[in-house]
């Protein structure tokens, strides 16, 4: 290794398991001793970890690395494109953009530290895929938060719905060993965390590869743990989400009363086009079910609009399911034909400006509920993990309550890593305003 320590930028596209993965990525550079810069012009090794789900996001890379490489040309840089479109595109990324230097998927990012401690010079691309699972040791992720964690319990999707490209570039399902994910746990409990978010792309299928233990096994487990207080899980998926999920959240104090279920429609037509494996009536009726066991909770969902095929009464019949359910959130994206995808060998009929009026649509719809779910909750004091100083907001801090909405407030002490209690004095669209009280 080189006299002068190795600086490298790491920057982030895409979900919770790439920003889990960026950490683990910082943590093993840590070890050769490379130091975290704050700006890629500060690093002679930029790491752009990705995301391929819709168009959008390899759109926004290749616009990201034609920055890079204008700074290339200024400085001595090397650049790793890792993840998602690394495992998708291969060699096609090196063609596209002579600027990259290493091409890794996501069973191969550990081979960046040979890379960077050999100072390789030769192009490189791995996107092979492992059946085993690649342990990290918990001491060696560099996390951002220090109040809450994610910790991956499986990896991969075996569902391929339709329009998916993540069973082609994340693999299939494997499963993390529960003692390990105990480990990890336990690690966090001793440096102070206070809350545990499981991650897997599609983590109620979860099952222990040494005892075949499943998924709520997994929960009764990691809420053993003393020192975690909130224990939070995603993905989820309507036709994995057995009805001993549901009784095991609400048995267990520390599962924070909230759940991310992607509908993706509700349409039973496009939930068939879709290959979902569920019904809208299924989807509604393991909500009830959640509801009667747990009033109150937090209920999230993903919407994806303009499937091919997708008519104004499909569309009507999602916004209607929003309507009944009154999610806290929503993430709602234009359908994008992705590669290798079943969808995408359907003629793409949805015009674009027709995906975009029903985007706009919907986001207004729920912008609407959430406004009047909000302004019932003024007057309310409720429990919230301060994670530190809001992003948008510095004079104000910024937690989460256990049904999962952002809760900004104002506090004459430092609260970061506390539970507090915040009495709701005003509210907007996407987050709640408040004081603390305790
Ligand atoms: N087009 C648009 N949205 C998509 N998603 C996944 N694939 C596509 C696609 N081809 C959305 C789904 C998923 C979320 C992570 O991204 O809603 O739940
Ligand atoms: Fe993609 Fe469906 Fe798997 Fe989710 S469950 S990652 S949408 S294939």
């Amino acid at each position: 290794m080189s006299e002068k320590k190795s600086r490298y930028f790491i920057r982030t596209f895409g979900c919770q398991m790439n920003e889990s993965d960026s950490e683990r990525i910082s943590g093993m550079l840590g070890q050769t001793g490379a130091v975290k810069a704050e700006r890629p012009e500060d690093a002679d090794l930029v790491i752009v970890n990705t995301c391929a789900v819709r168009e959008k996001s390899e759109a926004k890379l290749f616009s990201y690395l034609g920055r890079l490489a204008q700074l290339k040309k200024e400085k001595n840089l090397r650049i790793a494109v890792v993840g998602c479109v690394a495992q998708l595109r291969g060699w096609e990324l090196l063609e596209k953009k002579a600027a990259v230097d290493f091409v890794l998927g996501p069973d191969n990012t550990a081979e960046l530290i040979s890379l960077v401690q050999e100072e390789a010079a030769e192009k490189h691309v791995s996107t092979s895929w492992t059946k085993e699972w690649h342990e990290t040791s918990p001491g060696l992720i560099q996390r951002d938060s220090p109040v809450s964690a994610y910790v991956t319990v499986m990896e991969g999707c075996d569902n391929f719905c339709a329009y998916c490209v993540v069973p082609y570039t994340r693999g299939r399902e494997k499963y993390r060993p529960l003692r390990s994910i105990l480990g990890e746990v336990h690690d966090l409990a001793r440096k102070g965390y206070l809350e545990a978010q499981l991650l897997g792309q599609n983590v109620n299928s979860y099952q222990d590869p040494d005892s075949g233990k499943p998924f709520t096994e997994l929960l009764r487990a990691v809420a053993t743990v003393e020192g975690i207080e909130w224990i939070r899980f995603l993905t989820s998926h309507p036709k994995n989400f057995r009805p001993e999920i549901a009784e095991a959240m609400a048995g267990i104090r520390k599962v924070c009363r909230q759940l991310h279920l992607p509908l993706q429609s509700g349409s039973n037509a496009v939930l068939k086009r879709m290959k979902r494996g569920y019904t809208r009536e299924e989807y509604l009726n393991i909500i009830s079910r959640l509801r009667s066991l747990m009033p109150g909770i937090g209920l999230s969902t993903d919407i994806i609009v303009g499937l091919p095929g997708e008519t104004d009464q499909d569309f009507e019949e999602t916004v209607e399911v929003l309507r009944q359910v009154r999610f806290i959130n929503i993430f709602s994206f234009r359908y994008s034909p992705r590669p290798m995808t079943a969808a995408s060998r359907l003629e793409d009929s949805v015009p674009k400006v027709t995906k975009q009026r029903r985007l706009e649509e919907i986001q207004r719809v729920q912008k609407d509920i959430q406004l009047e779910d909000h302004r019932r909750l003024v007057g309310q004091t409720m429990r919230v993990l301060c994670l530190g100083h809001g992003q948008k907001t510095p004079h104000l801090f910024s937690g989460r309550n256990a049904g999962n909405q952002v809760v900004n407030f104002r506090s004459d002490e430092d609260s970061t890593g506390r539970f507090v209690e915040v009495r709701i004095t005003g509210f907007g669209p996407f987050s709640l305003l408040g004081e603390k009280t305790i």
